[in-house]
C-alpha cells in the first residue's frame, strides 16, 4: 500500500464547539471558549486556511456541543469562517450527569491525581456511554471515505472503538490533552469501566499524549488491563495495530511573538504601564480550577510577602482566574474560598497607596493577555498537575519588550520541554516564595540566555509541527497496519497454493512446530507429535521435489525425539541449531551465554513468587513458561518481569526478549527464525515456498522471505504473514491437500 500523504477533511470531534454564541442586534456573535485543547486547535485551522496545507485542502469540520447555539434554520449563520460545525444535541439532564459527573466528578480528578475528589457513580458512567454514542452517531452521519477523524480529550474516550465499529477502515487519531495517570490510579476504576475506557481509546489508529511518561501509564494500563502485546509503543491488538506516541503541543509563536508589536497590544502595554508606575508586575492567569495550584499560588505569594518586606509597595501580583466550570459545587466552592484569600492577604499587607494583589475574575481579550505577558517580570504558573500548560508557552513567547522570568510548576507536561524555567514544587511555599525573591532580582542577561533556549524549543515544536507529526506518524500506523492485515484462507486461495505447489518442482516448506504441528501442553516435553500429522509429514518429505524444514524453538534432543526416522530438516532453538535431512547437527553461530547466570536468579525468584511458572533452559536461552500458573497472577509478574529485564539490556543492543504463546524467553538477538532460513534457500532456488508459523518468533520468517512465499500465520493476530489460518486441524487439512495434489 502507498502511504497516505494527503486527506480530504480534517474531522475534529470535541466536547465543545470553539465557540460560544451570544445573540446581538447584529445576529450571533461568536466568543472563544476558554482552555487549551480550543486554542490549539483554532490556532492549527487559522493556519491550514491561511496556507495551503500539504494535508488538506478543505475546512475543518469541528463536532460538539454548542452553547447557546442559535436555533437557526440558516446553516450559514452558524458557519464559522475557518469551521463548519456540528452540533451535538445531548439532553441537559444526559450533559449535568456525563460532563458534571463522569468527565469532572471522575475523570478529571483521577488523571490530575485528586483521587479524594472522585465520584463514583453507575449513572454517571452510563451518562457517558450515552453521551459518546450520540456522538457517534452524529459523527457516522457526516463521515466520508477519505476523512481524518481526530477525536479529543478525556470526555470522549469511548468514541474511537464506537467509530471504528460502525466505519471499520476509518482513519482515527485520538489525543489526550490532560495527563494520563499511572496505573496506581487508573486502576481505582471500577474492572469493567477500566476495560471500557482502554477498549474504546485502543480504537484509534493513532494515541497522543502530551508526554513520554503519560503515553508509558497509557501503555502499562493496556498491558494490566488486557493481553495485548506491546512493543515499541506499538499495541497489536486482535484486530490491528494501535501507536501510543508522545506529542507535546505547542503554541503558535509567531502569532504571540508578533502580537507585542500590534498597535492594539501596545495601546494595553501603555495603560498597565501607568497603573504600575514602576511597580515590578507579577502575572498568572488559568481556568478556575483546583489542579492549577490557585490557592497554593496565593499561599506561595504570601510567604513571599511575609519573607521578603523590602517587596512591600514594589511588586504587584495580577492573578487573572477565567471563569470555568463555575456551576460544579467544587469549583463555586473553590472560586468562594480563592476570593476570600485574596481579601485577607490584601487586607493584611494593603496601604492606603497599594494593594499586593489584583485578583480578576474574568477572560482576556488576545491583546490584554498578551501586553500583560510581555510586561510582567515574573510569570507564575504553578498548577498542581497539568497536562500541559500552553499558558507557560505563550509567557515565553511573549518575552519583547520587557523580558521577564517564568516561573513553572515541575507537575506541568510544559515543564519537559522549559526547564530553563525556574521549576518548583508547587506545594512548597518557600520554595515559590524564594523563587519570586529570586525571578525579581535575577541579573538580565541571565534571563536573556535562560528565554532564548526556551523560546528556540517553542518555535521549532510548535502547533503546527505538532499535528503534522501527529498525522504523519498516523500515516505511518495505517501503512504498518497493512502489512499486518490479516486475511484469512479461503477456498480460492487454497485452490491457488494447491495448484502453485503442483506445477512447482523445487519446493521448500517451513513448518513451525508448537501451536502449528501440535497443540500447546501442561508442559513442553507433553506437545508430542500425533502419528497422524508424522504420516503427513513423511508423504511429503519423500517427495523428492520437497525440502520440509521444521523450524522451531524447541532443543535439539526433542526434535530429534519427534522426527526420528524422517526424511526432514530441523531448525532447533529459533535458528541456534541447524541439522540437513541426512546430515550432523550444527549451530549457526557462536554465542557467549555468560549472561544466562544474571538472568537465572530473576527467572527463578520469579518462578518462587508465581505458582506454576517453571523455566526452560536451552543452549542459547532461557525461557520463563506460565501456561499452567493462576491467569491474573501470572499477567502481573509476566509486566514485572518484562519490566525488570528491559532495564537489564536497555544498554545491550545484541538481546532480545521474546514472547510467544503463554512463555517469555531471553536470547542473544543475533540469530532468528529468518536467519535460518536465510541460511537454507542459499543452497536452492526454490519455485514455491510456503511458511507456517503461529506466535511472533514466526514473524522473523515471515518477514525475511521473498514476496511470493506463502506465508501463513495460524489465529486471528495481525501479522507480516500473507494469509491467517484459524486453526491447526484446518492447516492439516491444507498439508494433506498438497500430499495428494501430485
Ligand atoms: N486563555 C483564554 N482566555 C483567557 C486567557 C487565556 O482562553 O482569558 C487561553 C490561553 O491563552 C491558553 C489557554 O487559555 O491558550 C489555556 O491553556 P492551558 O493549556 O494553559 O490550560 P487549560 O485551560 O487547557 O487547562
Ligand atoms: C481543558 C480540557 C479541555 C476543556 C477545557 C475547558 O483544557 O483539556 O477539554 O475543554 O479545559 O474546560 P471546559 O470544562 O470549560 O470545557
Amino acid at each position: 500500500m502507498e502511504k497516505i500523504t494527503h486527506f480530504e477533511r480534517l474531522v475534529i470531534a470535541a466536547y465543545r464547539l470553539p465557540f460560544k454564541f451570544t445573540k446581538t442586534n447584529k445576529g450571533y456573535k461568536a466568543v472563544q471558549n476558554s482552555g487549551g485543547l480550543v486554542s490549539a486547535i483554532l490556532a492549527l485551522s487559522e493556519k491550514l486556511q491561511q496556507t495551503k496545507s500539504e494535508f488538506i485542502d478543505s475546512k475543518i469540520v469541528w463536532a460538539g456541543i454548542g452553547d447557546n447555539l442559535p436555533k437557526t434554520s440558516n446553516a450559514k449563520e452558524i458557519k464559522n469562517e475557518h469551521f463548519e460545525i456540528v452540533p451535538v444535541e445531548i439532553s441537559q439532564r444526559t450533559n449535568e450527569l456525563f460532563y458534571g459527573g463522569f468527565c469532572n466528578d471522575l475523570l478529571w480528578p483521577l488523571f490530575h491525581y485528586f483521587p479524594s475528589y472522585c465520584v463514583f457513580n453507575e449513572t454517571y458512567y452510563e451518562a457517558y456511554r450515552e453521551a459518546n454514542a450520540q456522538f457517534c452517531d452524529e459523527l457516522i452521519k457526516i463521515i466520508k471515505p477519505g476523512d481524518f477523524i481526530w477525536i479529543h480529550d478525556y470526555q470522549l474516550l469511548l468514541l474511537p472503538e464506537m467509530i471504528r465499529q460502525k466505519i471499520p477502515d476509518a482513519t482515527i487519531g485520538f489525543f489526550l490533552h490532560i495527563p494520563f495517570p499511572s496505573f496506581e490510579l487508573f486502576r481505582l476504576l471500577p474492572r469493567d469501566w477500566r476495560k471500557a475506557i482502554i477498549d474504546g481509546m485502543l480504537g484509534a489508529d493513532m494515541l497522543g499524549f502530551h508526554t513520554h511518561d503519560y503515553t508509558q501509564h497509557f501503555i502499562k494500563c493496556v498491558k494490566r488491563t488486557t493481553s495485548y502485546e506491546c512493543r515499541q509503543n506499538v499495541i497489536y491488538t486482535h484486530h490491528k495495530l494501535v501507536k501510543a506516541e508522545a506529542f507535546p503541543i505547542g503554541i503558535d509563536y509567531e502569532k504571540f511573538n508578533t502580537a507585542c508589536f500590534k498597535k492594539k497590544t501596545v495601546t494595553v502595554k501603555l495603560k498597565v504601564k501607568e497603573i504600575l508606575s514602576g511597580q515590578k508586575l507579577i502575572f498568572s492567569v488559568d481556568r478556575l480550577d483546583y489542579s492549577k495550584g490557585l490557592l497554593s499560588r496565593l499561599a506561595g505569594y504570601e510567604t513571599f510577602l511575609e519573607k521578603y518586606p523590602q517587596w512591600h509597595g514594589k511588586v504587584m501580583f495580577n492573578f487573572v482566574v477565567v471563569p470555568s466550570r463555575d456551576q460544579i459545587k467544587k469549583y463555586k466552592e473553590m472560586k468562594k474560598e480563592i476570593e476570600s484569600t485574596v481579601g485577607r492577604i490584601n487586607g493584611k499587607y494593603s496601604s492606603l497607596s497599594w494593594r499586593p494583589i489584583v485578583y480578576q475574575y474574568k477572560s482576556l481579550s488576545f491583546n490584554e493577555l498578551v501586553a500583560l505577558y510581555d510586561l510582567s517580570d515574573v510569570g507564575l504558573i504553578t498548577p498542581l498537575r497539568d497536562g500541559m500548560n500552553l499558558v507557560a508557552k505563550e509567557y515565553v513567547a511573549c518575552q519583547v519588550e520587557n523580558e521577564g522570568v517564568l516561573i513553572l510548576s515541575e507537575m506541568a507536561g510544559a515543564a519537559d520541554e522549559l526547564s530553563e524555567a525556574i521549576l518548583i514544587n508547587p506545594f512548597d511555599h518557600i520554595e515559590m516564595a524564594e523563587a519570586i525573591a529570586t525571578a525579581l532580582t535575577m541579573d538580565p542577561t541571565e534571563k536573556h540566555e535562560r528565554l532564548e533556549k526556551m523560546k528556540y524549543r517553542i518555535i521549532h515544536y510548535n502547533v503546527f509541527s505538532w499535528a503534522f507529526d501527529f498525522f504523519n506518524q498516523t500515516f505511518d500506523i495505517k501503512q504498518q497496519q497493512h502489512s499486518m492485515k490479516t486475511t484469512f484462507i479461503d477456498e480460492i486461495i487454497t485452490e491457488n497454493i494447491v495448484s502453485n505447489y503442483k506445477n512447482a518442482n523445487h519446493r521448500i516448506l517451513f513448518l513451525d512446530y508448537d501451536g502449528t504441528l501440535v497443540p500447546f501442553a501442561k508442559f513442553p516435553e507433553l506437545a508430542t507429535i500425533t502419528q497422524h500429522t508424522l504420516k503427513v509429514i513423511r508423504q511429503l518429505s519423500i517427495d523428492q521435489k520437497n525440502k520440509i524444514v521444521i523450524i522451531s524453538g524447541r532443543n535439539k534432543e526433542f526434535l530429534d525425539q519427534q522426527f526420528a526416522n524422517t526424511n526432514v530438516t530441523l531448525v532447533a532453538e529459533h535458528g541456534y541449531f541447524i541439522k540437513v535431512a541426512g546430515k550432523e547437527w550444527k549451530s549457526t553461530i557462536k554465542t557467549d551465554t555468560t549472561w544466562k547466570e544474571t538472568i537465572r536468579p530473576i527467572l527463578t525468584e520469579f518462578v518462587n513468587r508465581c505458582e506454576g511458572t517453571f523455566i526452560e533452559e536451552k543452549t542459547g536461552s532461557l525461557a520463563w513458561h506460565y501456561r499452567n500458573a493462576d491467569s491474573d497472577n501470572a499477567k502481573i509478574r509476566l509486566h514485572e518481569l518484562r519490566d525488570k529485564l528491559a532495564e537489564l539490556i536497555r544498554h545491550k543492543t545484541d538481546f532480545e526478549i521474546l514472547e510467544g504463546h503463554k512463555v517469555l524467553e531471553i536470547k542473544s538477538g543475533r540469530y532468528d527464525k529468518g536467519g535460518a532460513a536465510n541460511y537454507l534457500l542459499k543452497s536452492m532456488h526454490p519455485d514455491f515456498i510456503l511458511a507456517v508459523g503461529d506466535d511472533r518468533t514466526d514473524e522473523f520468517l515471515f518477514k525475511t522471505l521473498p514476496k511470493n512465499a506463502y506465508t501463513i500465520r495460524i489465529g486471528s493476530s495481525p501479522s507480516l504473514a500473507k494469509y491467517n489460518i484459524t486453526s491447526i486441524p484446518l492447516m492439516m487439512k491444507l498439508l494433506k491437500e498438497l500430499t495428494t495434489s501430485d
